[in-house]
């Protein structure tokens, strides 16, 4: 089993070092770690954010963890030497497309949530965000508008062959969840001809799965029914852009976006079940970075995504999701939650309850 952790900038490599410890605790049999430069810390260090060498080492193993990228000292540079373009580039390199982004609040945590306690206990869903497509991943550029000042423009896109596959994990998500069958996607048919393809390809690729109920939402309103209605969605299937939205509302909706992890996975399996990165949704943090409050629950959260997705060990994911949840319960809060907590802390109470 070998996993690549990728660190990165501000938080990450903060709450990727609790991940780790969790993961060693568990003593995994032949668990081996290979270590990683991305975002601004590569780009300081090699002159660019995706060295080659990581994309090598993250090929060569069966999994990658990855903590978050974002570096305000390099804002400035030219877009391909920023350090966002280490993890899309990642993501198209290694042809993830299908990132899972699961939001729940646990039993008894409602009070973490700022809705009222009978709409948090509803939230229990799962956004399928397409990650490799949409106008991420269009050309784009900057020209001089008719008026003479300056334009910027950025081609958004999807083909039928990018929508199918992503509807196909949704419908497979949505039954491996086993609960009440219902996939929302979630588009802006009524302004985007992207949206209208993607509208029409959803349906067809929903044929062959009469027993889940498809609907489909604009995603202005999706935005307020996550809030107002969390209890209707069970797999929300939507495209690269409106899936990043989405799934930052959807965290905090559930309480803080310290606490949502994610998966990304293409189709490569390995010799120990499907590869995937997997990473907490938040970014570098970097208002809190090295100060050793960041909440680490995604990112260990994350890894047990990792153990069930990249290595069949369901058992083993469990233990840590249950961990992490009587963490919360006994008042392990950072302060992203209220609590006061700190990065060690929280990640040493997830190991003593493993
Ligand atoms: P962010 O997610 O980094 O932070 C947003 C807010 O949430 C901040 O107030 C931050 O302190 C808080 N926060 C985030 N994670 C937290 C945690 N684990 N514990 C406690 N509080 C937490 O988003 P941003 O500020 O918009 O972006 C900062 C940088 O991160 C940017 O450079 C951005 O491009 C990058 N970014 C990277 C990723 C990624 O690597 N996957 C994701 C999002 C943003
Ligand atoms: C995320 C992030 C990234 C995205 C950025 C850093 C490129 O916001 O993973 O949610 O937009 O996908
Ligand atoms: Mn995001």
């Amino acid at each position: 089993m070998k996993i690549a952790v990728l660190p990165g900038d501000g938080i990450g490599p903060e709450v990727t070092a609790e991940a780790v410890k969790v993961l060693e605790a568990l003593d995994l049999p032949g668990l081996t770690l290979f270590d990683g430069d991305v975002g601004g810390v590569a780009y300081h260090r090699h002159g660019h954010p995706l060295p080659q060498e990581t994309i090598t080492i993250a090929k060569s193993c069966d999994a990658v963890l990855f903590g978050a990228v974002g570096d305000p000292t390099c804002d400035n540079l030219d877009r391909h030497l920023r350090p966002e373009q280490a993890i899309l580039g990642l993501r198209k390199e290694l042809d993830l497309f299908a990132n899972l982004r699961p939001a729940k609040v646990f039993r008894g945590m409602e009070h973490l949530s700022p809705l009222k306690p009978e709409l948090a206990a509803q939230i229990d869903m799962v956004i399928v965000r397409e990650l490799t497509g949409d106008v991420y991943f269009g050309d784009k550029g900057v020209r001089t508008a008719k008026d003479g000042s300056r334009e910027g423009w950025d081609m958004m896109n999807y083909s039928e062959t990018e929508v199918r596959r992503i509807a196909q994990v949704a419908f497979r998500t949505s039954r491996a969840r086993g609960d009440k069958l219902r996939v929302t996607s979630v588009d802006k048919a009524n302004v985007l001809e992207t949206s209208q393809v993607w509208r029409d390809t959803v349906n067809d690729a929903a044929g062959p799965h009469p027993d889940i109920t498809l609907s489909h939402m604009y995603v202005d309103n999706a935005a307020m029914q996550i809030v107002t209605h969390p209890g209707d969605f069970g797999v929300i299937l939507t495209g690269n852009l409106f899936g990043d939205i989405l799934s930052d509302l959807a965290s905090a909706a559930v309480g803080s976006i310290g606490l949502l992890p994610s998966a990304s996975m293409g189709e490569r399996e390995t010799e120990f079940g499907r590869f995937g990165m997997y990473e907490p949704i938040h970014g570098s943090a970097p208002d809190i970075a090295g100060q050793g409050k960041a909440n680490p629950m995604a990112t260990i959260l994350s890894a047990a995504m990792m153990l069930r997705h990249s290595f069949g060990m369901d058992a083993e994911a469990a233990r840590i999701e249950g961990a992490v949840e009587k963490a919360l319960a006994d008042g392990f809060l950072g302060g992203d939650l209220g609590g006061s907590h700190g990065t060690e802390a929280i990640g040493a109470a997830g190991r003593e309850r493993l």
